[in-house]
């Protein structure tokens, strides 16, 4: 009661320096999503993907490719990457809970490593860590993780989806929770940019699964007809006349 108490108002302080952050980090993300997630650009790993470091254990999980079809013939799988540290976690008995990054388009150890915060906070929380990848990105390429076939054709790139990926993360979630007999523990979920959308999206499609989700500069609103084209360039242009005026004064 009293973590999840905490939780509660840590995020809701927190959802509010988010927003804040959205008019400044949102420059380099906001305008790739028009109509749909799937648009967006890949992020690029800019430094050495693997190896060295000691942040977190590598994990695969034997994910479903297409959780929306009944037909056994369907019924095909792959190797889902995600990362997990728990030299914080304080345990299944203790209910502590699970902090998890929901990847969006890009190699889950870039967002892993350029994370911090998550690794910041869960000492304070007793948090076990756990970042999931995308899929059709990274490491979690479907069709036996050959890139050239998952991107070869509608009927392959059919199962890149977010919905899709957002069922990849309730499964691996549920499954995890139960391997590790940690069924009750509370789960947030944390993302950026398009990841932040996916943190919300999840919280609102699957409550049972987690009780909180932290979106930071994620556009979720930024659609065609439903936010102006204009309104990120009217909001930095505000800003612009707000800090020169500041500077007139202060100069
Ligand atoms: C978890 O992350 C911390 C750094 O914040 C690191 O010192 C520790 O070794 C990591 N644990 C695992 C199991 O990777
Ligand atoms: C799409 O690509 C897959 C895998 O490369 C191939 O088996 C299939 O025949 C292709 N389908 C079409 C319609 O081109
Ligand atoms: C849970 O354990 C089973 C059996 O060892 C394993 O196949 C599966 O990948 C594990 N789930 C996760 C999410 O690691
Ligand atoms: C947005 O509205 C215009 C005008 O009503 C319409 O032509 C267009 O298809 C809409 N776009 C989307 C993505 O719904």
């Amino acid at each position: 009661m009293r973590i999840e108490a905490n939780l509660i108002l840590f995020f809701w302080a927190f959802s509010i320096f988010s927003c804040l952050c959205f008019s400044v980090s949102s420059v380099n993300f906001g305008y790739r999503f028009h109509s749909s997630a799937i648009q967006a650009e890949q992020v690029k790993l800019p430094r050495k993907s693997s190896g060295t470091n000691k942040l977190y254990k590598t994990k695969y999980f034997t994910q479903i490719l297409d959780h929306f079809n009944f037909n056994p013939k369907s019924y095909q799988k792959f190797q889902h990457r995600y990362l997990i540290n728990d030299t914080y976690w304080g345990g299944p008995k203790k209910n502590s809970p699970i902090f998890v990054y929901t990847g969006n388009e890009g190699d889950i150890e870039w967002f892993a490593q350029n994370t911090g915060f998550m690794f910041d906070i869960a000492p304070h929380f007793q948090a076990l860590l756990v970042f999931i990848e995308h899929r059709f990105y990274g490491k979690s390429i479907p069709f036996g993780g050959d890139k050239d076939v998952a991107y070869s054709n509608a009927s392959t790139l059919g199962y890149l989806t977010s919905t899709q990926a957002l069922a990849d993360y309730a499964t691996l979630i549920i499954d995890l929770k139960k391997n590790l007999t940690a069924v009750d523990a509370p789960v947030v979920v944390f993302g950026g940019s398009y990841g932040g959308m996916l943190a919300s999206w999840f919280r609102l499609k699957y409550p049972h699964v987690a009780i909180g989700a932290l979106a930071s500069s994620a556009p979720i609103l930024n659609f065609e007809n439903i936010t102006s084209p204009y309104s990120f360039n009217n909001i930095i242009t505000q800003d612009f006349r707000v800090i020169s005026l500041n500077s007139i004064y202060l100069f």
